[in-house]
């Protein structure tokens, strides 16, 4: 290995891979290294710009805590954590969207019909939907984890003031595929912008800001587990998100109702709640 040159560095390196390396990680590295050095070989990378790839990396591993990860973060506006998503999203299925860094285990248990928006102030969202295969057959006893911000933008574990498992539940669909809860109008978030994506985002002259979206997991038997978000349509944010989690199935329509006349049966608070307000669908496909 005498002579290495631009031209061979890169067969140089890959040449050192051991013969009993397994070959998806011959791939996966053989890949990295091609890409990694046609990008320093096009840009003509200098040391300076280098250096600072490297000090915005360390600074990223110094911000990171086992409360927010960084690394994670530059994956989301970088658009990589969409595209995994999307690589492996199943065919015929409710499209899979980004996790986010907000997900708590232990969610409680939401009866249908239950509320989750208790004295938040805001708009009353009733949401309902049914979840089904992809040949159409509702999927009884799905678990649905759903998640979301409070108006004020901030979930129950950026915000002291909230309990700490307010706005999330694990629901169950009934033997219908359907299931049904009652929210408050989830708000338009900032992704964190005091550490290196910050730096990043302001250099590309890009905001933060995610529309505003519910998270759900859908998880049965013998089906894959999906991880999603849905988003309304309408939203200031909804073609510019901050992570990319954003496809046209996601899309979903706060729709006012002026006459409670509209409330679906079998609403927990149904007693409590006023004119206006809005119902939204959102019906799931589980794949295999
Ligand atoms: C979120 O959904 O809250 C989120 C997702 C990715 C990065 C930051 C936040
Ligand atoms: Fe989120």
């Amino acid at each position: 290995m005498r002579n290495v040159e631009i031209s061979t560095i890169t067969e140089a390196f890959l040449a050192t891979l051991a013969d009993d390396t397994t070959p998806r990680f011959r791939l996966l590295i053989t890949q990295l290294a091609r890409h990694l050095h046609a990008f320093a070989r096009e840009t003509e990378l200098t040391h300076a710009e280098w250096r600072r790839a490297l000090e915005f990396l360390m600074e990223a591993g110094r911000i990171t805590t086992d409360e927010r990860n960084e690394f994670v973060l530059i994956s989301d506006v970088l658009g990589l954590s969409s595209l995994v998503d999307m690589t492996h999203s199943a065919p015929g299925g409710t499209p899979s969207s980004v996790l986010g860094p907000f997900h708590l285990l232990g969610a409680p248990a939401l009866p249908y019909g239950g509320d989750l928006k208790a004295d938040l102030a805001g708009d009353t969202i009733v949401v309902s939907g049914v979840v089904s295969n992809v040949l159409g057959e509702p999927v009884p006893n799905v678990t649905l984890e759903i998640w979301q911000t409070a108006p004020n933008g901030l979930y129950s574990n950026q915000d002291p003031a909230m309990d700490s498992m307010a706005l999330r539940c694990q629901a169950r669909t009934r033997s219908d595929g359907a299931y049904l809860f009652s929210t408050v109008r989830p708000a338009p978030y900032s992704v964190p912008t005091d550490g290196p994506v910050g730096d990043l985002l302001r250099g590309m002259g890009r905001h933060a800001w995610r529309p505003a979206h519910f998270h759900f997991i859908a998880e049965a038997k013998g089906y894959r587990t999906l991880v999603t978000e849905v988003f309304p349509r309408d939203d200031p944010y909804i073609d510019t998100d901050a992570v990319f989690g954003v496809r046209e199935d996601l899309l979903i329509e706060f729709v006012r109702q002026d006459s409670l006349e509209a409330l679906p049966a079998g609403l927990a608070i149904a007693e409590k709640i006023k004119a206006p307000f809005y119902s939204v669908q959102f019906d799931i496909v589980l794949a295999v």
